[in-house]
C-alpha cells in the first residue's frame, strides 16, 4: 500500500473525505451535550500547531531548457520527506531572505527527494537569478512543507494547458493521469521551442497526447478557443500559465467541449474595478499615486525595492504590512478578520476607494 497516497473519499476523489471529517468532529463535540447515555464528552482538540519548516540540501542541478534550471532537494540526513500530491507547492526561503513559491514537478512516490524548476527572469525581483547563480549542490535552504491549492481530482477526461514554466504542476498530474488510464491531453505553449522545459519527458509520457506550441513557429500564441478545442468532450481543464492565457481560457470555456476549469496563475492577477488612490510610506513618508491599473505593492516598490513579496496574488502573506491609517479594500485570500481588524494589509492585491489615502508602517 502506498502510504503517501491518502485513501479516496466517498466519491473516489483522492484525499481524506471532508464530509466524514466534519461529521466526526460534530459527533465528538455534540453527542455528550445531546445526552447520549454512557458517553462522555471528548476533550476538545487543540488546533494543530503549524509544522516546523524543513532544512533541505540541494542535491542536483540540471538545465531543462535554455533558461530553466531543475533543482533536486533532499533531507541532508537522508530521511523521508513529507508526502505531497500533484499540484503542491513549496515555499523556499533563499539565502538572501527572499521567499518564493515553486510547484513540485517530480514524482510524489519518491519520498526522499523533491524537484522544482525555476525560469531565470533577468529583469525580475531577483529570486530566480539568485537560484540560478547561487544554489549549487550542497547549498542549504529553509523550506515550508508542501501545500496544495491546485489539487488534481483525476476526472475521467482531462485537458492540461501549460504556459511555459507553468508546466511544472501539470507534469506530475499528467503522469498520474497516464498511470490511472484517464483520457488526457496536454498543450504546452511558449515563445520558442527552446524555451519549453520537459518536452522529452512529456513526449515520452504520451506521444499522441502532448502538443507543443511554439509561438515563433505558429505565428503567435494560441487563443482560448484554440486551446480548448483539444479538450475531450466533458473534460476538466487544468491550466497553469500567465494571466493573459488564463483569461483567454476563461473567456472561451462556455463555448468549448470542456465542463470545468481548475487553474493556477503565476504572476499578478489582473486588477478588476481598480480606482486610483494614494499611498503614504510611513507617517511622515512620501506620498505616491496608485493608478487604477497598478497594485499598491508595485508602486511602493519603486521607492522601496526591499519590500518583500512572493505570490503577488494575495495568498502567501509575504508582502504583509501594517496600516497606520486609511480605509482599505481587502482583496486577499489570506488574512483573518482579526488580522484585518488589527491593521494588517496585503498590498499586492488590496486597494482603497478613489481619493482615499492609505498610510503604511514601512
Ligand atoms: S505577495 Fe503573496 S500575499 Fe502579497
Amino acid at each position: 500500500m502506498d502510504l503517501a497516497t491518502p485513501p479516496p473519499d466517498l466519491y473516489g476523489r483522492p484525499g481524506p473525505d471532508r464530509f466524514l471529517r466534519r461529521l466526526t468532529a460534530f459527533s465528538d463535540w455534540y453527542t455528550p451535550i445531546l445526552g447520549a447515555p454512557g458517553l462522555r464528552r471528548s476533550p476538545r482538540r487543540r488546533a494543530p500547531r503549524p509544522a516546523a519548516p524543513l532544512t533541505l540540501a540541494v542535491t542536483s542541478r540540471t538545465m531543462v531548457s535554455a533558461d530553466v534550471v531543475e533543482l533536486g532537494l533532499a533531507d541532508p540526513a537522508a530521511g523521508p520527506l513529507p508526502p505531497w500530491q500533484p499540484g503542491a507547492r513549496l515555499l523556499l526561503t533563499l539565502p538572501s531572505g527572499r521567499e518564493r513559491h515553486y510547484s513540485l514537478c517530480g514524482d510524489p512516490a519518491d519520498r526522499y527527494g523533491y524537484r522544482i524548476a525555476v525560469r531565470r527572469i533577468a529583469d525580475g525581483a531577483g529570486g530566480s537569478v539568485e537560484i540560478h547563480d547561487q544554489l549549487h549542490p550542497g547549498a542549504r535552504l529553509t523550506v515550508r512543507r508542501p501545500r496544495n491549492g491546485f489539487a488534481f481530482c483525476a476526472e475521467p477526461a482531462v485537458l492540461f494547458l501549460a504556459g511555459g514554466i507553468g508546466v511544472t504542476p501539470l507534469l506530475p498530474m499528467a503522469r498520474e493521469a497516464e498511470r490511472l488510464g484517464l483520457d488526457w491531453r496536454l498543450v504546452h505553449a511558449g515563445r520558442t521551442a527552446e524555451a519549453l522545459p520537459y518536452t522529452a519527458q512529456l513526449r515520452a509520457l504520451g506521444p499522441d497526447r502532448v502538443e507543443l506550441w511554439a509561438d515563433d513557429r505558429r505565428g503567435g500564441p494560441p487563443d482560448g478557443a484554440e486551446l480548448l478545442s483539444r479538450a475531450p468532450e466533458g473534460a476538466a481543464v487544468y491550466c497553469c500559465g500567465p494571466a493573459p492565457m488564463l483569461a483567454a481560457v476563461q473567456r472561451a470555456l462556455d463555448a468549448s467541449p470542456a465542463r470545468a476549469l481548475h487553474f493556477e496563475r503565476f504572476g499578478a492577477a489582473p486588477i478588476v474595478d481598480g480606482r486610483p488612490f494614494t499611498l503614504r510610506l510611513g507617517a511622515e513618508g512620501p506620498e505616491l499615486a496608485v493608478p487604477a491599473d497598478r497594485s499598491a505593492l508595485d508602486v511602493a516598490r519603486e521607492l522601496r525595492p526591499d519590500l518583500p513579496y512572493s505570490c503577488h496574488q494575495g495568498f502567501c502573506g509575504t508582502c504583509k504590512v501594517n496600516l497606520l491609517s486609511g480605509t482599505p479594500e481587502h482583496r486577499d485570500r489570506r488574512l483573518t478578520p482579526e488580522e484585518r481588524a488589527g491593521g494588517a494589509l496585503l498590498p499586492c492585491v488590496s486597494r482603497a476607494a478613489e481619493g482615499e489615502t492609505l498610510v503604511l508602517d514601512v
